[in-house]
């Protein structure tokens, strides 16, 4: 394990092993309807690239990039929008996916700002939902693990940019937060 981990959560094993479930339950969904996959980068990225491989139906994939942290380990209450044109969503069946839901503001943005365009439907898939208070009431159809309200990172999930490329979930040692923020 990275050393700069204080323990690990869930090694490539068990990620994949829930990416089976989740993709057989939205492969079930979704199986007599149009899908389009929206997801949020850069968070998603390794976490899409496993799912959609896993899902045996036609599909059509866009992105977004959106910021809300600026670096900092707090999330803030703005979501600025990297990417000027939306994805075409009208009359389409969206399926959002997202690394983590932690305070909900990103995805209540998105899916605002999407439910403007007219989509037929909107449902929203994360890896990782934190047990916590959200100050914006989003629920993910789809969740792939529970964590406790602490730091992760790996598999797509950061720390300044820092840590996507790990293979598995992790806390992050808290002094490391502190030291930046
Ligand atoms: P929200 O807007 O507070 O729900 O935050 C969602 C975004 O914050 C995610 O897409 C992540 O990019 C980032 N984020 C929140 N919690 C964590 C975490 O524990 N590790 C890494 N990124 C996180
Ligand atoms: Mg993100």
């Amino acid at each position: 394990m990275q050393a700069d981990l204080e323990r690990m959560l869930f090694d490539e094993p068990a990620i994949h092993r829930r990416l089976d479930e989740i993709a057989a339950q939205i492969s079930k969904d979704y199986r007599d309807r149009e899908l389009t996959v929206i997801a949020v980068l850069n968070g998603s990225l390794i976490f899409i690239a496993d799912l959609l491989r896993r899902i045996p139906l036609p599909l059509k994939l866009d992105c977004l990039s959106v910021a809300s942290y600026h670096g900092k380990a707090k999330t803030s209450q703005e979501v600025i929008f990297k990417q000027i044109g939306l994805p075409d969503v009208a009359d389409r069946n969206i399926l959002l996916l997202d690394d983590i839901l932690d305070s909900g503001h990103t995805l209540a943005a998105i899916r605002e700002k999407l439910k403007a365009a007219n989509p037929r439907s909107i449902r929203i898939c994360v890896l990782l939902s934190k047990k916590k208070e959200r100050s914006r009431q989003v629920d993910a159809d789809y969740v792939g693990f529970e964590v406790e309200d602490e730091f992760v990172v790996g598999y797509g999930l950061d720390f300044m940019e820092q840590y996507r490329n790990l293979p598995y979930i992790g806390v992050l040692r808290r002094e490391l937060i502190a030291q930046l923020t």
